[in-house]
């Protein structure tokens, strides 16, 4: 039994009937615990999402390999059960906390739970916010993701060339702008690397947003859900495109986002004028897409690497050492700035499927033709 769980439970009795049982005392440290001793909880948002599966798989892996033991859950994207597995993963006796928030703000009592129990919390992808018990965070530069995006919808048009030049067309061309789920920090970096990237094209008149929307909470879709973007994407060619114009580039956060998207303005007709959509996360089903020329791009974050990276915090703070950061000014919680390991990001168009995505191992040749992944 994990020695933490005596300070999780927090019954006197409890601690002293345990403490009997295990011959530890609470508030004791981690010295000459095995690996085989100590367990990682990991908490994933959903499993609607190809992307969050492989990364729960991937931690699960990394911390195995490792020798640790792993309480890994999936919250199907309801905040009440991430709160709810969150306390389990505690009173189960937790060693260090892996969580990946549905919503940034919405698990401050389970995080200070954690604290009074000397429990570490690494942020995984998604920062933790308004609390000061989130002690270390691993993702990508998210604003810089962002204005790859951006930079992809520019290139699809052909207004910017791959290495940053002038492109040759002129445009003006019509967009659509989606943002992700505002209770996801990310979200704003995302959209805001991506609207500082498109301004003066919207202000030289290049790019029309012609819908008119182009406020962040007026392009956010709850959850990041497919459903949820299509509606939208449909609403918008209804009530915006119904004269005959055309949507020539939409600017899409989420690769699931982007398959709604797509839906809706195939369903509407589209096919070989399909616009340049954006993406991110490079899901199968959209690297697919992409293959097929229907998606423009998406946003590869090797899962792997993200995965490794918070199994070697985990490592650090079950060894008492502090995990190495590489950015100690960006991630801002609202009560702290979290230090942070930043993995970099690439932009993938259909000829970068086959170097980045097939050549490093990520999927196979099979998977991309098929749109399907084998596990
Ligand atoms: C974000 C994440 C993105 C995407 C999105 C929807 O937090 O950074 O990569 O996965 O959630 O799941």
């Amino acid at each position: 039994m994990s020695r933490r769980i005596l300070a999780a439970l927090g019954s006197a009795v409890l601690v002293l009937g345990l403490a009997a049982c295990s011959g530890e005392g609470a508030g004791s440290g981690n010295d000459g615990d095995k690996p085989g001793d100590l367990t990682i909880g990991v908490s994933m948002p959903t499993q609607t999402s190809e992307r969050w599966i492989a990364d729960g798989n991937f931690v699960k892996e990394k911390l195995e390999a490792k020798g640790y033991k792993v309480d890994l859950q999936y919250a199907g994207d309801d905040i009440p059960t991430q709160s709810q597995q969150v306390d389990q993963m505690i009173t189960r006796g937790a060693d260090v906390l892996i969580i990946a928030a549905i919503a940034g703000t919405a698990l401050s009592g389970q995080l200070q739970a954690a604290a009074d129990a000397k429990i570490p919390v690494i942020s995984y992808d998604r920062l933790i916010r308004d609390s000061p018990n989130v002690d270390f965070y691993v993702s990508f530069d998210n604003y810089k993701v962002g204005v790859a995006q951006a930079t992809a919808l520019l290139v699809g048009l052909g207004l910017q060339t791959k290495d940053g030049a002038k492109g040759e067309a002129t445009g003006p061309f019509n967009i659509e702008l989606f943002a992700g789920s505002l209770d996801d920090n990310n979200t704003q970096y995302f959209f805001g690397g991506a609207m500082d990237t498109l301004k003066p094209f919207i202000d030289a008149g290049t790019l029309k947003v012609k819908s008119g929307q182009n406020k962040i909470d007026q392009v956010a879709i709850l959850r990041w859900q497919q459903e949820g973007a299509q509606k939208r994407m449909e609403d918008l060619l209804t009530s915006s495109y119904n004269d005959g114009s055309k949507v020539d580039g939409v600017l899409s956060p989420y690769d699931g986002l982007s398959r709604g998207i797509i839906t809706a303005l195939q369903n509407a007709g589209y096919r070989d004028d399909m616009p340049v959509v954006t993406g991110q996360d490079a899901e199968i089903a959209s690297v697919k897409l992409i293959n097929d020329g229907v998606q423009g791009s998406t946003i590869f974050k090797d899962t792997r690497l993200l995965a490794e990276q918070a199994a070697i915090a985990a490592e650090s703070f079950l060894q008492d050492k502090t995990p190495q950061a590489n950015d100690t000014e960006t991630y801002d919680n609202g009560v702290k700035v979290v230090p942070s390991y930043l993995l970099p990001i690439q932009t993938v168009f259909s000829d970068d499927i086959k170097p980045v995505l097939i050549d490093s191992g990520y999927f196979t040749a099979e998977e991309v033709a098929a749109g399907q992944a084998k596990d």
